[in-house]
């Protein structure tokens, strides 16, 4: 049951969490936020609101009607840039942690600029966060290649992808695993793919306008997206990005580009790194990382401000991300913590993370408006079935400039 709104400083023993996680990786890994929590914070009353359905799809609807109605969850999950600034700050949403940050001294262990850049408006911080999700990533069944006579290196281009996918699809497997049953998972793909034809810097002018959508080099990116939907798994439509996941591990699919999240998933199925499941940079993407970071805010008249604070000083902890970072698949966004208890996967992501060009995603809510983040899921869906490049590109060009005029 949900506590009354605006019962402020009433009721210490409750706390309300808002988020999606709901897959197997994704529940587990809160579970160990909760759990450090609950070790700090004996007797409080946790209720998880989470709302099923990946990237947030469905839980951010239901997130802004709460707020709309004036009755926000103590704190929820969110991501950096564009959707915690524009979303959630501007619109008076969120209180503001900035004497958190100093007395807890994170100043000194959150990398600054990620601070500045995406958690700060008008020089006072909105949220803490949890951990640092690489999007670019290509996963792959070990054991399945192998059957197959193929055999995956350290770096994938496009045209051994396709070879691979040839390869496969004559043996009568889908290669690429997508389960865009929510369409940001197909998006997710075409942004991956994005990255590797246009790379960081073209990537920086895209979304600050100095590139448009319907550049040529934007064009040959949705090209490659086209071809590869012949290898995509006919049920895609049907199945959540966590069942494409569940697929690969069930070798009916070779491949998955998705965030690290999938990592979760792999870890929850007791697969074993390598010998089962592999990974690399999407195509033509290694020494780029997309950013996708999860945070949590402060609501504004939260019902229970005391315990919010409480776990926003949690979430911020070494210990809780430490315990929940190998779980989740993400990275710990504080960089001082103990490297060896993470496995080989995220020693490569904190590699990858400490010496790559950095870029935030727009799938996920950082790189730019909401506005212009849903029009790309649009263009996708329809991308997917007609496979029109001008369409896609005029569809995005007009939702850039509607963006930027909004702003
Ligand atoms: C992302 C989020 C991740 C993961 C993923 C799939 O938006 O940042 O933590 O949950 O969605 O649900």
């Amino acid at each position: 049951m949900l506590a009354p709104p605006h019962s402020q400083g009433a009721d210490k023993g409750t706390l309300e969490v808002f988020s999606w996680w709901t897959s197997g990786g994704e529940a587990a890994a809160l579970d160990a936020l909760f759990n450090a929590y609950q070790k700090r914070n004996p007797g409080v009353e946790i209720i998880n609101a989470a709302v099923a359905g990946g990237a947030g799809s469905a839980a951010r609807p239901v997130l802004q009607a709460r707020l709309a109605g004036g009755k926000p969850p103590d704190t929820w999950q969110t991501h950096p840039g564009w959707e915690l600034l524009g979303q959630y700050v501007e619109p008076g949403y969120c209180e503001a942690i900035t004497e958190l940050y100093k007395r807890a001294g994170w100043d000194r262990v959150f990398p600054k600029e990620l601070v500045a850049s995406l958690l700060t408006k008008d020089r006072e911080i909105y949220a803490v966060l949890a951990g640092i999700h690489r999007g670019n990533v290509l996963w792959y069944n070990t054991k399945l290649l192998e059957k197959n006579g193929i055999k995956v290196g350290d770096q994938m281009t496009f045209n051994m992808l396709f070879a691979f996918c040839d390869k496969l699809k004559a043996a009568g497997i889908s290669a690429l695993g997508v389960g865009d049953s929510g369409i940001w998972a197909s998006a997710q793909l075409f942004e991956n793919t994005l990255l590797g034809v246009i790379g960081p810097e073209g990537w920086t002018d895209l979304f600050n306008g100095t590139t448009q959508w319907d550049d040529p080099m934007v064009k040959e990116a949705m090209k490659l997206f086209a071809k590869m939907q012949d290898y995509v798994n006919p049920d895609h439509s049907a199945l959540s990005w966590d069942q494409a996941i569940k697929a690969l591990i069930q070798g009916k699919v070779a491949f998955c580009s998705m965030g690290d999240w999938a990592y979760g998933e792999f870890v929850k199925a007791k697969m074993k790194a390598k010998e089962d499941f592999g990974w690399l940079s999407s195509p033509y993407t290694d020494g780029s990382f997309i950013v996708i970071a999860d945070g949590f805010t402060l609501a504004k008249g939260a019902a229970h401000k005391e315990a919010a604070l409480a776990w926003l000083k949690t979430v911020g902890s070494k210990e809780a991300q430490e315990a929940f970072n190998p779980l989740k698949g993400s990275i710990p966004a504080r960089t001082d913590v103990d490297r060896s208890k993470f496995d080989a996967y995220q020693q490569w992501s904190m590699d990858s993370f400490a010496e790559d060009k950095l870029v935030a995603s727009c799938v996920h809510g950082e790189a730019a408006p909401a506005a212009f983040q849903q029009a790309l899921n649009d263009a996708v869906a329809n991308f997917v079935v007609d496979r029109n490049v001008d369409n896609f590109a005029k569809a995005l060009v007009k939702a850039a400039k509607e963006s930027r005029s909004r702003k």
